[in-house]
């Protein structure tokens, strides 16, 4: 039987964190034994914010190390950057041709830029971009975290538009989220979620981190009032974030942690997280410093020689369909 396929993105714009690690890098790297897999370092989905020449070379191939100190393996799964496949950017345009301006308009993560001042064309069609990475490679399904939703919705309305004027063509791609780890909090404003542009760094815990950085970050982690150890988003949402990411890295349930810790205190908890977090990230950052740019380079090559191919045999469709071949 053939296996499904699955493609995800990351942007590289700035280093990975446990928010991308628990809701989306950890299942790319599980599902890689059931799944056909193709995963892909957007990086012309970074160039919607600014990005000084030298910064944004050195993230994409930083973005690229980790995922393969993290356990995407080239010899299972495609991994390529996003702009050495112009048949993203080409099939983009096309589906472009199918989105109104109102439904691009209404999406959150566009009001939520626009309103911090970034407004341009790639940011408001970023999401038809997004479904053109996905629907290029005619895949089943995406893993992503929670945040990802109304893209996906998004994705799926474009392939009804498209199948319904041109006969069944693109599979409609079912969201993937893990059970626990798909929304991560700010370790500062555990009200918001943990994300790359949060300018305090403290507020996010960096895959690559070293173990005294983790510590200290979640030393200083907000924590709510109270002393008991409980699970309640509503009112303990910095303990109830701490407990979802020791429920991932511990492999527990959360209740039954909450129970084991319920009167441990703030600060022996608060340890407790730190070495779970630092133990379950430790081959990931051995990896990462063993891994040399050049190694990186040359299977980041490889994967773009076979992503066009595979691109190009969707896209040699796409133009038949829609009158642009010959
Ligand atoms: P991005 O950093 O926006 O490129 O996101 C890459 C992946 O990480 C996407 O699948 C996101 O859904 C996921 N992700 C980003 N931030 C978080 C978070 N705080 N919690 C869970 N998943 C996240
Ligand atoms: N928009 C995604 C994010 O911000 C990144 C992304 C781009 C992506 N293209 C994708 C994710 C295709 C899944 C599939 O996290």
């Amino acid at each position: 039987m053939t296996k499904k396929k699955v493609f995800s993105g990351i942007q590289p714009s700035g280093d990975i964190h446990l928010g991308n690690y628990m809701g989306a890098l950890r299942n790319w790297v599980a599902m890689q034994d059931e799944y056909q897999t193709v995963y892909c370092v957007v990086d012309l989905h970074a160039l919607t914010l600014p990005q000084a020449p030298s910064d944004l070379a050195e993230a994409r191939l930083r973005t690229a190390k980790i995922l393969l100190a993290a356990g995407i393996d080239p010899q299972r799964s495609l991994l390529y950057h996003q702009s050495q496949v112009p048949q993203h950017a080409e099939l983009s345009w096309i589906l472009g041709t199918f989105t109104s301006m109102g439904r691009l308009g209404r999406m959150t993560q566009y009001k939520e830029k626009e309103d911090k001042g970034g407004q341009n064309l790639g940011l408001f069609s970023y999401p038809v971009l997004m479904a053109a990475d996905i629907l290029v490679h005619k895949v089943h399904a995406v893993p992503v975290g929670d945040d990802q939703t109304q893209h996906l919705e998004f994705t799926r309305d474009l392939v009804e538009r498209f199948n319904s004027r041109y006969g069944d063509f693109f599979p409609a791609p079912e969201q993937i989220t893990p059970g626990r780890g798909a929304r991560v909090m700010s370790l500062k404003d555990p009200s918001s979620k943990m994300s790359k542009s949060d300018p305090d760094d403290d507020s996010r815990i960096l895959v690559t981190d070293a173990p005294d950085a983790i510590r200290r970050k979640i030393r200083r982690a907000v924590t709510d009032s109270g002393a008991r150890i409980a699970y309640d988003v509503e009112r303990k949402p910095g303990i109830s974030n701490l407990l979802d990411i020791l429920a991932v890295f511990a492999g527990d349930a959360v209740d039954d942690l909450a129970d084991r810790y319920s009167g441990a205190g703030y600060g022996r908890f608060k340890e407790t997280v730190a070495e779970a977090v630092i133990e379950g990230l430790a081959p990931l950052r051995r990896a990462f410093l063993d891994l040399e740019d050049r190694e990186v380079e040359r299977i980041m090559k490889m994967g773009a020689l076979d992503a066009r191919i595979q691109a190009e045999r969707t896209m040699v469709e796409v133009r038949k369909m829609i009158g642009l071949s010959g």
